[in-house]
């Protein structure tokens, strides 16, 4: 593994590995003996905001003896039009590897190939990678593994996490099915390459929640995205709810990437009933993406 910029080009072995060495480092949590980044310098390019990528990011590069560096897109040259590539020749001379937030995957993917350094996708309009590891640990964790699980994820059908998710259920095998407004689907270009039978695609979202052992929801409204208020009229029916939560399998747990919009994509009520699931999502975007620092260190 060279870079992070997505779970489509990951492998199955790559996914599992990366789980199970994030089990071994949460159980050993804080500082790694090995301290696989000692010495080094990581560069994280934010052009959207963040809460949860940035502080694990650079709570989890201290941890494994690095220096993370942020960079907002206010404060250096890329904000003010410079070239990506431009941006990456200059950081591949100056710093170990790069973490980045933004929008176009292909600028995560020209700042891998100009800088020749390490690079992790932290959130595209495509992918968002990291978060998908976090959330298969914590299925990990909860329900044993996602082998023979039924996974649903209710909202937009096109968003990074839905396509993350998508490739993921391509890449191990479980069933995901992906209830979306018709306007809000993957399109057939996207499912006929994605050429994966155990995903489907409805727009009846208690088709999708039907015997699901997880239910997984995202925004709405997507970064990037929040002038399109009349995008949201069309979810309404696709919202996380108990009455929505009765036809789950029994047991199911409930995942949100979060932030979350309570009244919107999911209520108050189902996430404060799931939160110790949520949360302990949230904080394994640390030992997930400890792993996949380690991954990118060794190479
Ligand atoms: N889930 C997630 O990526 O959160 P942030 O936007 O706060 O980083
Ligand atoms: N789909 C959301 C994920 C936030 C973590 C967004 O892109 O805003």
């Amino acid at each position: 593994m060279k870079h992070l910029l997505s779970i489509e080009e990951l492998t199955a072995t790559e996914i599992s590995t990366l789980i199970d060495n994030a089990v071994t480092l949460k159980a050993e949590r804080g500082y790694h003996s090995e301290q696989p980044l000692a010495g080094q310098t990581w560069g994280m390019i934010f052009t959207k905001s963040s809460t949860r990528t940035r502080v694990s990011f650079e709570v989890g590069v201290r941890e494994l003896g690095g220096f993370p560096m942020f960079l907002s897109k206010n404060d250096i040259q890329l904000g003010r039009g410079e070239p990506i590539k431009d941006t990456a020749r200059v950081l591949g001379r100056m710093v170990h590897g790069c973490i980045i937030r933004t929008f176009a995957q292909q600028d995560v993917v020209d700042f891998a190939e100009y800088s020749g350094i390490p690079t992790i996708n932290a959130l595209t309009d495509d992918e968002h990678p990291c978060q998908i590891l976090a959330d298969l640990l914590t299925v990990k964790e909860v329900l044993g593994g996602w082998e023979g699980k039924k996974i649903a994820f209710i909202g937009d059908g096109f968003s990074n996490m839905t396509i993350s998710w998508m490739w993921a259920a391509k890449k191990l095998g479980f069933e995901l099915a992906v209830a979306a407004p018709a306007a809000f689907q993957p399109t057939a270009e996207f499912l006929a390459k994605l050429d994966a039978p155990n995903v489907t695609v409805t727009t009846d979202p208690v088709l999708a929640a039907k015997g699901a052992h997880v239910i997984n929801t995202d925004v709405w409204l997507s970064m990037g995205q929040e002038d399109q208020k009349d995008k949201e009229e069309a979810f309404g029916p696709f919202q996380v709810n108990a009455a929505l939560l009765q036809n789950a399998a029994e047991g199911h747990v409930v995942l949100h990437c979060l932030p979350a919009y309570r009244g919107k994509e999911i209520t108050e009520e189902v996430l404060e009933k799931h939160a110790d699931v949520i949360f302990q999502e949230a904080e394994n975007r640390l030992h997930a993406q400890k792993a996949i620092l380690v991954a990118l260190a060794k190479r």
